[in-house]
Order: C-alpha cells, then structure tokens, then sequence
C-alpha cells in the first residue's frame, strides 16, 4: 500500500534556487531552463513560484505569472515533480495552489504550453481541467510542436 505523503506548498525564495534547478535538470536535461533564467524567475515582479516539500525537503515547484491584456489571466511556465515522489498528487495540488493565486488576483483563465508527446502531462493537465486551445508549431524548436492548454478559473466557483 502506498503511504500517504504530508505534502506542503509554500512561496518559493532565492534560497530554493539549487534545488529547484537540480529538479529541473532531472526533468528536462539539456533542455532545462538555464539556472540565471530561474533565479530570475524566483525574484521577477508578478511571477508567481510555489514549490513543495515532503519532509522539509523541495521535491517539485510550479511557475507561472499573471499578464494582462485587456483582462487578466494566468499563464504557468513550468511544473516540475522529482521522480521518485510522482503519481502522488504532487503536480496537481501545484496546479491547484497556482490556480488559487491567480484566481484570487482576478485572473479569469490559466494557460500553458505542453509538448504535444508529453503524455503525463497532458494526461494531467486534462484531468485538472485544461482543455487544448490550439497548437503551436515548432515552439521547443524545429518539428517541436507545443499545445496550448487553457482552464476557465471562474466555472464551478
Ligand atoms: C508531469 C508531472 C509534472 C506529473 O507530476 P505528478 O506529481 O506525478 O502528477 P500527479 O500525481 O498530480 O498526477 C495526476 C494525474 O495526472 C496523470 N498523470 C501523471 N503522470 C502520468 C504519467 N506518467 N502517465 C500517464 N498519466 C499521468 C494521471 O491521470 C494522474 O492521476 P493518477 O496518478 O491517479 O492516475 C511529472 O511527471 C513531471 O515532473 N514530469 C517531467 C516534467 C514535465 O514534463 N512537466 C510538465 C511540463 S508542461
């Protein structure tokens, strides 16, 4: 039987950057973003970086910032789970805590870009509500398509 894990979120600070950079790494390799565009990320003006803990230890972290054109939505960048603790609900109470921070800044919508072959994280973005607005050719580089994914925040309030 799988035990169930005590996971906290919490604002992320510059103190996490080694961390959230060594999860980085392990989730995305060579194309991990740079450790100079995360710490800019950590401390950018409207960016919105929560990470968890399991045991006090960071073991994934969700970014993402508000933008207004006309109306304010919420756009996430990333959404990194260490492997050893996925398929427990990690990313989706990430998702769940980022959503709430837009929503509670006005944002009506979420949006992100997946690759159109990440199939766990479409399956959960999918499964949290996320639906596919269009797709976006060779955003991750050339014959790299990305989806763009977008939730209504304001249904079932
Ligand atoms: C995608 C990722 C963030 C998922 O994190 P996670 O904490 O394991 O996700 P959750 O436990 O909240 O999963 C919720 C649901 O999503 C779906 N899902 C998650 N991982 C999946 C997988 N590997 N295969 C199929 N479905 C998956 C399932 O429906 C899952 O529910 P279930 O476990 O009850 O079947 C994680 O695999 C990861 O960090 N991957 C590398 C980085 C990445 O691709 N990030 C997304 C960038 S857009």
């Amino acid at each position: 039987m799988m035990v169930q894990l005590q996971v906290h979120v919490r604002r992320a600070s510059t103190k996490d950057l080694n961390r959230i950079y060594k999860i980085e790494l392990e989730c995305f390799g060579e194309n991990a973003f740079t450790k100079n565009l995360l710490s800019y990320l950590l401390s950018a003006d409207g960016t919105v970086c929560l990470v968890a803990e399991v045991d006090d230890q960071v073991v994934g972290f969700i970014m993402g910032c508000l933008e207004f054109d006309g109306e304010v939505k919420g756009h996430i960048f990333t959404l990194d789970v260490s492997e050893d603790y996925r398929r427990r609900g990690i990313a989706s109470k990430l998702l769940g805590s980022i959503e709430k921070s837009f929503l509670d800044a006005g944002a009506g919508s979420c949006c992100l870009e997946v690759h159109v072959k990440n199939y766990a994280a479409l399956n959960l973005y999918r499964r949290n509500g996320y639906s596919v607005e269009k797709i976006i050719r060779n955003y991750y580089g050339p014959g790299l398509d990305a989806y763009v994914m977008r939730k209504n925040l304001t249904e079932n309030r």
